[in-house]
């Protein structure tokens, strides 16, 4: 029978029914039993074999800021005829360049949007080439693909499994128009050697920084490097909107252009000049967003606070390592990820299963690398393309819950599950 690591059986994990909430599940074999067990026991001593409930630890929460303070914000909003890209746009957009030291910031509905205006603001099209990492979500590359031009997927650094520099060098051709490093969980790429190589091959650089926002590179906020950075206002990041992205940039020329390009590439005239998409933000997103953005700090603080207590609950595990932060970098922590060792990658699924079945959720994440995804099959020199270290990441990357509001006992209940699992 196949084992999973620490020697337990697949078979011996428990079938996993799901409340129709979604908020807790039930592990077991025996009759429903109408109880809450307490958040980490797997089963009840006195009646051994009978299900009991468990409430679900899910992977990511969005913090969401104080309701009475936002309801004031949307009774601003719905007091007002602007209901898009209005006032509150204007001081998300001003927070985000107080924030970032980046000069300009244009805030638009997505970053996977985002990242579409950036690619496309460049007219990089058919036949140009765009170098970027395959250890990363698949919008990366998605936009990419959306205009037609060839992504081209070269291999990331071990440790902080960022772009590799030296990959990116050997990949450029004269096709090559633009870069697009990512930050991975948080962790910055390395910024200076990406942008020295860039500037030497007359190379765009569009950062995604979906993950970054409250990162720094060498003392810097991420959000102010390369032509362009992109961030994601999900539910799932730090600072969130519910749903939102934000450009920034130094160049005034080109987020102007972006901030046409997000309203249909609309001229001032009403004319359309140019090929945009309706990727505006609406006001009571980005009233949430501004005051997402006020607590970002906090949420960072918190969120290191409990990977700290999870680094120090689950050192020495055999083969597992954490994600790496290069002393000259620091994460906002938007995920913590463990990367199971070479030799237990093939155990990662079963794993997650057995975490899954005592209520904890985790992700493996990135997964799948992008060369392996399906809409990328057709990309010249994807067949049977093989980077061993975007493949061994993502074959054993397993991100743990963390969420800003994240309680000390969750952690724990999480350290014991995995140091269970994993012994
Ligand atoms: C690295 C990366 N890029 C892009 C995105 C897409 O962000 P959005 O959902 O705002 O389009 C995400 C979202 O998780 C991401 O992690």
């Amino acid at each position: 029978m196949a084992t999973g690591l620490g020697g337990i059986p697949a078979a011996t994990v428990p079938p996993i029914i799901r409340d129709p909430s979604g908020n807790s599940l039930r592990v077991g074999s025996g009759p429903p039993r109408d109880r809450l067990g307490p958040a980490h026991r797997e089963r009840d001593e006195n009646a051994p074999g009978d299900l009991v409930t468990l409430p679900l630890l899910p992977i990511v929460q969005p913090t969401l800021p104080d309701t009475e303070r936002l309801l004031e914000d949307f009774r601003a909003v719905l007091g007002n005829p602007k209901v898009t890209v209005g006032r509150y746009v204007k001081e998300l957009e001003e927070a985000v360049i107080r924030l970032t030291g980046a000069k300009h910031c244009v805030a638009v509905s997505s970053c996977t949007a985002g990242l579409m205006l950036a690619v496309s603001a460049f007219d990089i099209g058919p036949g140009d080439e765009v170098i970027l990492p395959p250890f990363t979500w698949t919008s990366t590359g998605l936009c990419v693909l959306w205009r037609g031009a060839t992504p081209v997927f070269v291999d990331v650094e071990p440790g902080r499994f960022t772009l590799d520099p030296a990959a990116f060098e050997r990949a450029i051709t004269p096709r090559t128009r633009a870069v697009m490093p990512v930050t991975v969980f948080g962790v910055p790429p390395e910024i200076d050697a990406i942008e020295a190589i860039a500037r030497r091959h007359g190379i765009r650089v569009i950062y995604d920084t979906a993950q970054g926002l409250g990162s720094t590179y060498r003392g810097r906020p991420l959000g102010g490097f390369g032509d362009v950075e992109v961030f994601s206002m999900s539910p799932t990041k730090v600072a969130t909107s519910i749903e939102g992205g934000l450009l920034t940039t130094n160049d005034a020329a080109l987020a102007e252009t972006l901030g046409r390009m997000r309203d249909y590439g609309k001229a001032a005239d009403g004319d359309i000049d140019r090929l945009g998409l309706s990727a505006r933000q609406s006001e009571l997103h980005a009233a949430v967003g501004l005051r997402s953005v006020e607590a970002l700090g906090a949420c960072v603080a918190a969120r290191s606070r409990l990977t700290t207590q999870y680094r120090e609950g689950l050192r020495g595990l055999r083969g597992v390592s954490f994600h790496e932060v290069p002393a000259h970098t620091t994460t906002s922590w938007n995920y913590f990820t463990l990367f199971l060792g070479p030799e237990a990658v093939s155990t990662t699924q079963a794993v997650h299963d057995a975490l899954e079945a005592q209520g904890i959720q985790t992700k493996r994440y990135f997964y799948r690398a992008l060369h392996h995804q399906t809409v990328f099959a057709g990309v010249p020199g994807v067949a049977g393309l093989r980077l061993p270290v975007a493949d061994y990441a993502s074959a054993s990357g397993l991100a743990l819950p963390l969420y800003s509001h994240m309680g000390d006992g969750d952690v724990a209940r999480v350290i014991a599950a995995v140091r269970g699992v994993l012994a």
